[in-house]
């Protein structure tokens, strides 16, 4: 295989952690530059196991630089870019719009813009956008997004990502400029960032602390893998078709309240308590405004031109989630004790 020099931006994140450490062990004859701009939910730690590969390199900086970027344009010879720095949480995009529009719309057109800079006739060239099944709005209670559901983001931050979506599409039709897109559910693993659904639960299970669900609890989501989706964004970037969008899922839908239940359950074997114990600390509270009902992926595309498709099952993902924060006490205590615990409260004072 012929070495390429990849940018991986946002590698620090969750996602963006596994896909570095994927693509640094599987091709040493590459050279992985991640670029990070170190935020609240980027963190080194999780790039341990391959932070001294020579064929790795850690760069910290923003996205939105253009000085910045113009220089590392220039010290590197890019081939491509895996760009996944984004603001990702939802209810950090109700409360503070304005960080989300900056990094993943303002962000995105600087990196496209020195892409088109530097990248003379395009020739070998590939500019990737990871981005999520939220554009495409809210489902009712049947039906699945393909890649022609007409978008309707609806929340600041898949708004945000739509419109960067769009901007990707709009070099490549303006500039000729060598795209794809991917769209995917909501992962989970190790190394998510304690806000989200699934570790925000069994932190809070550990914690005897209250496990709030938003609403009635009957919103839908699709669960995927996390070291399925990074399997999928290396086949796509290697394989998948100039211009072209993937949908990636994992056909895994459950109701919020579901999912907590079954993660109550797994944790109270894991921690070795009466079963009903965690279930007891479910605690409904005020809905998030303009809350999706439901997300569902079809993923045929993507199983049918790239042969994908989801490996590790939600029983056992779950249970290696749940197992994973448990062995790793200390990368969860480092984050909760510092400024997220600040968040965390007023977050739910407020509910
Ligand atoms: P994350 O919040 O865990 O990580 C984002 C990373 O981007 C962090 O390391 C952060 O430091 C970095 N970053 C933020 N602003 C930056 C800036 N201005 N310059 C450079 N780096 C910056 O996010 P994630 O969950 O790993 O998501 C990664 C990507 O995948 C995002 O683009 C997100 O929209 C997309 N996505 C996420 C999911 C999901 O379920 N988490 C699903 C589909 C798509
Ligand atoms: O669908 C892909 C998207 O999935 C990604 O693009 C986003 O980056 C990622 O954050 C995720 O968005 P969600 O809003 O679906 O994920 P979150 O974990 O915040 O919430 C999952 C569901 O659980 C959602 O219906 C809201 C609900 N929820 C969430 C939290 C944090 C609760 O009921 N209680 C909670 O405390």
């Amino acid at each position: 295989m012929a070495s390429k020099t990849i940018l991986i931006t946002g590698g620090a994140g969750f996602i963006g952690s596994h896909l570095v450490t994927l693509m640094v062990n599987k091709y040493p004859e590459y050279k992985i530059v991640n670029l990070d701009h170190l935020t609240y939910a980027g963190n080194l730690e999780n790039l341990k196991s391959v932070e001294n590969a020579p064929n790795y390199t850690f760069v910290k900086g923003d996205i939105t630089d253009p000085k910045f970027i113009d220089e590392l344009f220039q010290t590197y010879s890019f081939d491509g870019i895996i760009h996944l720095a984004a603001e990702s949480h939802v209810d950090r995009s109700i409360t503070n719009p304005m960080s989300f529009i900056e990094t993943n719309i303002v962000g995105t057109v600087n990196l496209l813009n020195h892409a088109k800079a530097h990248w003379g006739d395009f020739e070998g060239k590939l500019f990737y956008h990871v981005s999520t099944d939220e554009v495409y709005g809210s489902l009712g209670e049947t039906g699945f997004f393909l890649e022609t559901t007409a978008y309707d983001p609806r929340s600041p931050y898949s708004a945000s990502k739509a419109s960067s979506d769009h901007l990707v599409r709009a070099y490549h039709h303006t500039y000729g400029l060598p795209i794809v897109i991917s769209n995917c559910s909501n992962n989970y693993g190790p190394y998510q960032f304690p806000e989200k659904l699934i570790p925000l639960m069994i932190n809070n299970i550990q914690q005897n602390k209250p496990l709030p669900i938003y609403g009635d609890g009957k919103y839908t989501r699709d669960w995927l893998w996390v070291g399925d989706h990074a399997t999928a964004i290396d086949l796509i970037y290697h394989e998948g078709k100039n211009g072209e969008t993937y949908n990636i899922g994992g056909n895994n839908e459950w109701k919020n309240i579901d999912l907590v239940h079954q993660l109550c359950d797994v944790m109270d074997g894991l921690l070795g308590q009466e079963q009903g114990t965690a279930r007891k600390l479910i605690t409904f509270v005020k809905d998030r405004p303009g809350h999706d009902r439901r997300y569902a992926i079809d993923a045929t595309k993507i199983k049918e031109e790239l042969g994908w498709e989801p490996q590790v099952q939600a029983a056992e993902g779950l249970k290696m989630t749940a197992e994973w924060y448990l062995n790793n006490a200390e990368w969860l205590n480092n984050i909760t004790s510092g400024a997220y615990k600040a968040y965390y409260e007023k977050q739910y004072s407020d509910r």
